[in-house]
This record gives C-alpha cells, structure tokens and sequence, in this order.
C-alpha cells in the first residue's frame, strides 16, 4: 500500500469518510485513526499496529455532541471531569452505546473518551464528521511515536495516509481515568495529574494491578513502549559508575561520563516531551542500553516514570 503523506486536513479526512486510516498529530502522541462506526476501518487499525486485539481503542472527539453516540450515560463524576478539563489529554471510560462496535473497546461494554486539545487537530476530527478510534500510531510494543517520522518508521507502506503535523507537545499518552464506579480509578497516569483530578473529585484514586487479578485496562498487560536498547533506571546520585561505551542517557542532571547518545532535559515536562522519541534516536545510533534519570514521582513526573519502568521491563 502507498502511504499519502500530507498536511491536508481535507485529503486526510476524505481518506476516513472512505473507510481508510489515517495517522494523525494530537498533543500527547501521533494516533491512528478509523472511523469508530466502520468496524472493517477499526479491523485494519488492529492489524496494521500488529495489535493484540483485547487491547480496547480510545474514541476521539472533535465537540462534546458527540458523546452522546458513543456513552450510553454521563455519570456525575464523568460530566465534573469533562466540565473541569475537556478538550484535553484526558480520557474518560464510561458505559458504551449499541452503535460503539466490540472491536473497538475490544468486547467491552465501555468505552474510552478523549478530545484533544491541539487546534490543528481539532481540526480534522471535526472535517471527519465522526469520532475517531486512534490508539497510538506505533508497532504494537514499540515507544509511541511524538512526529510524523516515528510514524514513518513503524508503519509507511501499512497505512493509507499520514498526516503531518507539529511534534506532540505533551509527549506522553493520556490520562486514562474509570468514571463508571462511585470513585473515579485512574487506570493509566498522563498530563492531567492524580493531583489535578483530586482538585474536582477529591476520592479519585490510582488503580493498582493486585497479582493475579485480570487488569481493569487490558493495556496494562502489555508489554509497551520499549525501545530495542535495555533500559536501566537510575538515580541521580548514581550518575558516573556507568560504563558509557554503546551507552545513552537521558535525564535532568549532566552526567560525569562520555554517552554516545545524551540528552539533559531543563524539566521534567521536556524530559516527558522527548523521552520515546530519545528511545527511537538511540535504537537508530544502535545503542545497547540507555540510561533514564528517575525523577520524583508526583505531577506528571508520576506518568514519566510508569513508561520509564515498563520500557525498562522488557
Ligand atoms: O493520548 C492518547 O491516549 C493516545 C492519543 C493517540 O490520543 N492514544 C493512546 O491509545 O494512547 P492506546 O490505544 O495506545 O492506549 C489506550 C489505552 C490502553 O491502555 C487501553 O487498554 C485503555 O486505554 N483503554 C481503552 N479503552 C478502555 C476501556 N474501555 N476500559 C479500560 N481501558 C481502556
Ligand atoms: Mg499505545
């Protein structure tokens, strides 16, 4: 298949309304896109990203009218959150309707909820005239992608078009937070912070996965965002006894020894912002093992570090 590559909101959402996809920006990272009422279009999502398919899709809108196809009720806690915080990088899961396809919330009876904030992006979900199904625009597995090159990498030739955009403000995915039961249960930690969710609903919690118990956001079972390299985490007091031979580093504080591949980060928002793309830099440089500074996890320092932990898993 011929990628388009483009920076045509018209050309790219006429490719949607044909039952294409379509990989576009948003301010957390690039998404691949399907029109959520096209199972054949959400189909070809799955099987481009090589995507496990229990892993449930977002839905992505371009005005609050369309919630009403996709959530079969508003819960309190949900209308406080989208009142609060929409357009964001904030996804919020409540009961589907009859006309959400299984194959995209992957048999749930739920569905994921997000409107971005980006204006360009805004854009094209309102030429699609639909909401959007867009899980992260990457091989299953790898670091989601923050430019339209990372796309490129993971998925020319799979996909029908790219669309071009900005490199992706916030750099991490969103936040993904349960609004179906009585406290709202933060399933994946993003941009708007476990602190910026208590301001509104003072009980809302961080889901945390018990052994042996089957995850509430099947995501979490997943091996992600791992780059070919090893990643080790370290503290910032650690910094010098590492052997820097084939070796890259990421972190705030500059360190003692020679990194092939570095990269010292002003804030913790930079390091978020850079930190898959530093991942992809390093497996094209052929690095062997990168290491990322730890931060404190409180802010969006808590959603930097739960990617920097499940990259250094694999
Ligand atoms: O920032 C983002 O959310 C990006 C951009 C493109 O918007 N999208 C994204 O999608 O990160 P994806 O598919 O890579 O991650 C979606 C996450 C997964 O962990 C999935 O399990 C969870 O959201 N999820 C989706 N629908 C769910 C549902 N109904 N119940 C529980 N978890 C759900
Ligand atoms: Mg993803």
């Amino acid at each position: 298949m011929k990628t388009l590559i483009t920076k045509s909101v018209s050309k790219a959402s006429d490719i949607i309304k044909k039952g294409g996809i379509v990989a576009f920006p948003t301010e957390t990272v690039y998404g691949l896109g399907a029109d959520i009422f096209n199972e054949k279009a959400i189909d070809k999502v799955f099987k481009a990203k090589k995507r496990p398919n229990d892993n449930p899709l977002i839905a992505h809108i371009g005005n609050l009218e369309q919630i009403k196809f996709l959530a079969s009720e508003i819960t309190p806690n949900a209308q406080k959150f989208i009142k609060a915080f929409f357009p964001s990088p904030l996804t919020i899961i409540l009961p589907k309707t009859k006309n959400v396809p299984f194959n995209a919330t992957a048999g749930l009876e739920t569905v994921g909820i997000r409107m971005p904030k980006n204006d360009f992006t805004l854009e094209f979900l309102q030429a699609c005239e639909t909401p959007l199904v867009a899980p992260s625009a990457n091989l299953s597995g790898k670091p989601s992608p923050t430019n339209w090159e990372a796309v490129y990498e993971d998925l020319n030739g799979e996909i029908d078009c790219i669309l071009q955009g900005e490199i992706s403000e916030i750099g991490l995915e969103s936040t993904v937070v349960d609004c179906t039961g009585n406290a709202p249960l933060i399933l994946r930690t993003g941009a708007i912070t476990l602190e910026d969710l208590q301001r509104i609903i003072p009980n809302t919690k961080l889901y945390k996965l018990k052994r042996d118990e089957v995850p509430k956001s099947p995501g979490l079972k997943h091996k992600h965002y791992a780059p070919r390299a090893k990643v080790k985490l370290i503290q910032s007091s650690e910094l010098g006894g590492q052997s820097a031979e084939n070796a890259g580093f990421i972190g705030l504080n500059t360190p003692k020894n020679d990194f092939k591949v570095v990269k010292i980060c002003s804030s913790i928002e930079q390091y978020a912002q850079v930190a898959f793309d530093f991942f992809r830099q390093c497996d094209r440089a052929k690095i062997e093992i990168i290491f990322c500074e730890k931060v404190e996890e409180k802010g969006i320092g808590l959603a930097l570090m739960d990617r920097l932990k499940r990259a250094s898993e694999s």
